[in-house]
């Protein structure tokens, strides 16, 4: 049996599968998001210890058999947090998450040094982790003074349970202190930000083993001895583990609170100017890139959240069949926008609203603005070299019917849904586990799911997509500078 651990924004999963790959069964725990200013998003480390011990106590709980048999734990987790800790290990301030905009002014500082660049083949986003640190040691010096470690989410996850400082390259390629194509930490990035390499988690590749399970987690579990924790994954990363996008020319759409468009690579193909990241991938000697939207499921939610209805009903208003843009447009920058503007300040707008403008109007021109943000990262990668035949679908936005062909017309590709099945990050997560403990092939194990539908583009409206489309582009310049 192996254990699937996903350190996720709004909570933990834990997903027990066996041998062969099948689930035996999963468990989740809520997590908070607190904001206390505009543009800020934080999470107490503690929550992430609490959240895992309920999930994983659910399955000690539902599965006390299968747990025992546990040999392997992969980790899987939310991206570029800053997790601040001192000598002793003690958390120092809350962890400063992904989609935290705050130190947009030492990301543009950061970027404007053309190393950044050159070694991470990454534009220095305010979401990454170099420039909180630089927002740290400006606005908290007492703070950035004791830190002794900084560690990824998932990395303090592991903290606890092996008590190892440990992380691998697919999650610290986010950090713009990795020199992505070496797969090593850069000295000189580092440097730029006051901080040494004695500050960072050792590094290994997702798939090798770091760490073992503390014997006192592993009775409170009753797990046996000798449990390996692979390497793991940022939770993109694990996600393609899980859907086996693992090979050249293999991609999917991930419709989460960030919306995600990822592709696997065989070589480092680094053109931070599009704006796309271009990481490690979990498995050795392979990269990935992937354009990143920073309100997917969000933008529906926040649209939820104001009209009273649930995302459910919003979606069920419009029915199946996907109707030609009206004269609404929608640009889902809630929280500033990474692909392809990375612009930390550019808030959302309707454009086009009138007297008949109905609720199912917006709702339409929601779904349809992400899907055009999502178009806008097939651009990007494919200034950066990647081009696509076809996408898989996952995450909790690819249940609206409407969303999918919405997608699969604003891109003009056909969009694959996997049969039913839960592919996601944590059975990523428990892949890598299983190829930590039992050094099964990496890309062997990570097979892609079958295919239960493909939602082809509405031929007929792709046109009056593309012109929609050309609306959306023409919006972000004409609003750039008129909002606050
Ligand atoms: C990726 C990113 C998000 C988080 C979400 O760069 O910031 O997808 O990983 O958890």
């Amino acid at each position: 049996m192996y254990l699937g651990l996903d350190l996720g924004t709004s909570g933990v999963k834990a997903m027990l599968i066996d041998e062969g790959q099948r689930i035996i069964g999963s468990a989740s725990a809520a997590l908070e998001v607190s904001r206390p200013l505009p543009g800020w998003s934080e999470q107490d480390p503690s929550g992430w210890t609490r959240a895992t011990e309920d999930a994983v106590g659910t399955l000690s709980a539902t599965h006390p058999q299968a747990l025992a048999a546990v040999r392997g734990i992969g980790l899987s987790g939310q991206m570029h947090g800053a997790t601040l800790l001192d000598a002793q290990d003690a958390v120092l301030r809350p962890c400063i998450l992904w989609n935290d905009t705050r130190s947009f002014r030492e990301a543009a500082a950061l970027d404007s040094d053309p190393q950044f660049r050159a070694l991470t083949g990454n534009i220095v986003f305010p979401g990454f982790t170099a420039p909180k640190l630089a927002w740290v040691r400006e606005n908290e010096p007492e703070i950035f003074a004791k830190v002794r470690w900084v560690l990824l989410p998932k990395d303090y996850l592991r903290l606890w349970l092996t008590g190892e400082h440990i992380s691998e390259m697919s999650d610290s390629a986010g950090t713009a202190w990795l020199d992505t194509g070496h797969r090593k930490w850069s000295e000189s990035l580092l440097a730029a930000t006051r901080l040494e390499e004695r500050h960072m988690p050792t590094l290994v590749e997702g798939t090798e083993g770091a760490g073992m399970l503390r014997p006192e987690l592993a009775s409170r579990w009753g797990m046996g001895a000798n449990v390996v924790v692979a390497g793991g994954a940022g939770d993109n990363a694990a996600s393609a583990c899980g859907m086996g996008t693992v090979r050249e020319g293999q991609a999917f759409v991930s419709l989460g609170t960030s919306g995600v468009l990822f592709a696997a690579n065989a070589r480092y193909l680094p053109n931070p100017e599009s704006a796309v990241h271009a990481f490690c991938h979990a498995l050795p000697n392979t990269w990935h890139q992937m354009g990143v939207i920073l309100s997917a499921t969000d933008a529906l939610n926040w649209h939820s959240g104001i009209t009273n209805r649930s995302a459910a009903e919003l979606t069920g208003e419009l029915g199946d069949m996907l109707s030609s843009p009206g004269s609404v447009t929608f640009l889902p920058y809630l929280s500033g926008e990474r692909t392809p503007h990375n612009d930390a300040a550019i808030r959302g707008v309707f454009a086009g609203l009138g007297h008949e403008s109905s609720r199912a109007a917006l709702t339409q021109a929601v779904l349809e603005g992400v899907s055009f943000a999502i178009r806008d990262s097939l651009e990007a990668l494919s200034a950066a070299g990647t081009s696509l035949a076809r996408v898989t679908a996952i995450g909790g936005g690819s249940r609206s019917r409407y969303w999918l062909k919405s997608i699969a017309t604003a891109l003009n590709l056909p969009v694959d849904l996997p049969a039913d099945g839960d592919f996601g990050a944590a059975f990523g997560a428990a892949r890598l586990g299983l190829i930590a403990a039992t050094g099964a092939d990496p890309i062997a194990t990570c097979t892609a799911p079958e295919t239960a539908e493909t939602i082809e583009p509405e031929v007929s409206l792709v046109p009056a997509y593309e012109e929609a489309y050309r609306r959306y582009r023409r919006l972000y310049p004409a609003i750039k500078g008129a909002t606050i």
